[in-house]
């Protein structure tokens, strides 16, 4: 980001407080009465396991449990760039919960970020994208949730900075920013692209992470899925020239988003792990439709020789330039990257001749940025117990800031043709400062 913080602060502070003035009086909310906590019989099982496949494809889970913890008994704090906000207890617990939210109560907080008090909630919950999930939709995920386990866990505080920190701020937000209406197919389209269509823009919110955001927070329109940033990650574009040196193809996209890996393109890392760990557990149909409608987004890139014609062959090295840059003179990259990545990055590693994909086809050392292979290197691809999986060792304690420097240098001169990144040092501090993401 280029703008400065506490630039933005102040102008934020400008627009946001007189849009809320305005916005406050003409959109004020108010209470909806509580009910009862329904009985489980209350709800077609129908609806229940409808319900569950849609909130793993809406990650409800993801941000509303905190690691090792209760099942959307909240607690987990999402870094924004305003500070951070805890997502909230979901169980249908009645007093710590949503257990006397009626379905109207429910259908008002997905669709206009207004909890049943009446008070405004942040677009972190990705309400602008919910907002478009259709009636059914909402009754299932509702269903569903007010069928799991009470739990009794309060809400966590919100540590965000004066002025973002007042809620009836959001209302003016919410005018200036919130597009509203049920989705509508496209009756020119497939009913698998339109299905996916559907789950990428209401219930999977990509854009949410995928689209760039305006210095309030809000998604840029006319910029969807066009790249974005989450949890200091890099999230690459889908619509328009993603950095893959390989097209995507939809058999790809699907593979990639159903098991986090995809042999010609890469493993997914950082806070997108987690939303493949979700999609794993959908129908399998759903994935797909998300995969068609993404390939159709996508433009089909020059081959992957024609668009890369410096980059080495596989594995082949080219260390020459990084090595001769002078930028950092003590440090060996080569040496470092034989001695700690080889085994399984080199030409003749078992994980390169078994197929894994080589870093020529890496999208982080290919994006325009150096966050993505920076936080690869500090925290690797976590191994999970009872789970196959990639599985990548992190170095954040084993190499200095200027050896992972150095490292990030030499795989963009080694394994692209790109131009050096010019922010290294700074993705560094920041992945440092923002942690693993996954
Ligand atoms: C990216 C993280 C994220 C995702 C994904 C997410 N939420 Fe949330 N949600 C939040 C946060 C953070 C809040 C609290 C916002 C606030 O404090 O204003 C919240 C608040 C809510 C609330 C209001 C509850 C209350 O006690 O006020 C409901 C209901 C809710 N979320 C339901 C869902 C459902 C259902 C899904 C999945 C379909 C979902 N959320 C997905 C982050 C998320
Ligand atoms: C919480 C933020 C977040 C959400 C939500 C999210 N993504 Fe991602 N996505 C990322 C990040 C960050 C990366 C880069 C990670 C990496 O390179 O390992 C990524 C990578 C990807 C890639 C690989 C792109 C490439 O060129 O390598 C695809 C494809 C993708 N996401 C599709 C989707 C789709 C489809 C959805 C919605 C169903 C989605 N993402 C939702 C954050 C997100
Ligand atoms: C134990 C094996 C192992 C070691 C050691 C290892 N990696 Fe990895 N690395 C993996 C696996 C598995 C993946 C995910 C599959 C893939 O993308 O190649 C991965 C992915 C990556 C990626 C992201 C590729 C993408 O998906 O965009 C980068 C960058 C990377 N590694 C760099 C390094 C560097 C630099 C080192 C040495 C400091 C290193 N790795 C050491 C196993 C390893």
């Amino acid at each position: 980001m280029s703008i400065r913080p506490r630039r933005v602060a102040g102008i934020a502070a400008v627009v946001v407080i007189g849009a809320a003035l305005a916005a406050y009086a003409v959109a004020w909310q108010p209470a909806i009465a509580p009910i009862e906590p329904p009985a489980r019989a209350a709800f077609p099982a129908a609806d229940i396991a409808g319900g569950a496949e849609l909130a793993a494809l809406g990650d409800c889970a993801v941000c509303h449990t905190v690691p090792n913890g209760p099942p959307y008994a909240g607690g987990r704090g999402v870094p924004t760039p305003f500070g951070t906000v805890h997502a909230t207890n979901i169980t249908p617990d009645p007093d710590t919960g949503i257990g006397r939210w009626s379905l109207p109560a429910f259908r008002r907080a997905m669709r206009d970020g207004v909890d049943r008090a009446g008070r405004n909630l942040y677009p972190v919950l990705p309400y602008p994208h919910f907002i478009h999930a259709t009636e059914a939709d909402i009754a299932a995920i509702y269903a569903f949730l007010m069928t799991r386990r009470p739990v009794q866990r309060e809400d966590r505080a919100n540590d965000l900075r004066f002025p973002f920190n007042a809620r009836p701020l959001l209302a003016g937000w919410n005018l200036l920013f919130l597009r509203s209406g049920e989705w509508r197919p496209d009756p020119v389209r497939s009913p698998e692209w339109n299905r996916g269509a559907y789950l990428v823009e209401a219930i999977g919110h990509c854009g949410a992470c995928h689209t760039p955001h305006n210095f309030l927070g809000a998604e840029q329109s006319g910029a969807t899925l066009a790249g974005g940033e989450a949890e200091g990650w890099y999230a690459p574009p889908l619509g328009s020239a993603p950095p893959a040196s390989r097209p995507w193809s939809a058999d790809q996209l699907a593979t990639y988003l159903r098991t986090g890996l995809e042999q010609g393109h890469g493993a997914a890392a950082g806070p997108m792990t987690a939303v493949t760990r979700q999609l794993a557990t959908v129908p399998e149909e759903d994935v797909r439709a998300l995969a068609v409608y993404i390939a159709s987004l996508m433009p089909s890139p020059a081959p992957f020789d024609a668009a890369n014609p410096g980059a080495a062959s596989p594995g082949s090295a080219n260390p020459g330039a990084a090595v001769s840059s002078g930028v950092h003179p003590v440090i060996d990259p080569e040496a470092i990257f034989d001695g700690a990545c080889g085994a399984c990055h080199g030409a003749d590693a078992p994980m390169t001749l078994g197929g894994a994909p080589s870093l020529t086809l890496s999208t982080a050392v290919r994006a325009p940025t150096a966050r993505n292979a920076v936080a690869m290197i500090l925290y690797g691809l976590p191994w999970r117990e009872g789970h196959t999986g990639p599985y990548m060792p992190a170095f954040a304690g084993a190499l200095t800031d200027g050896q992972i420097a150095a490292l990030a240098d030499y795989l963009r001169a080694r394994y692209t043709a790109l131009p050096p990144w010019p922010d290294v040092e700074a993705a560094i501090q920041q992945a440092k400062r923002q942690g693993g993401g996954t």
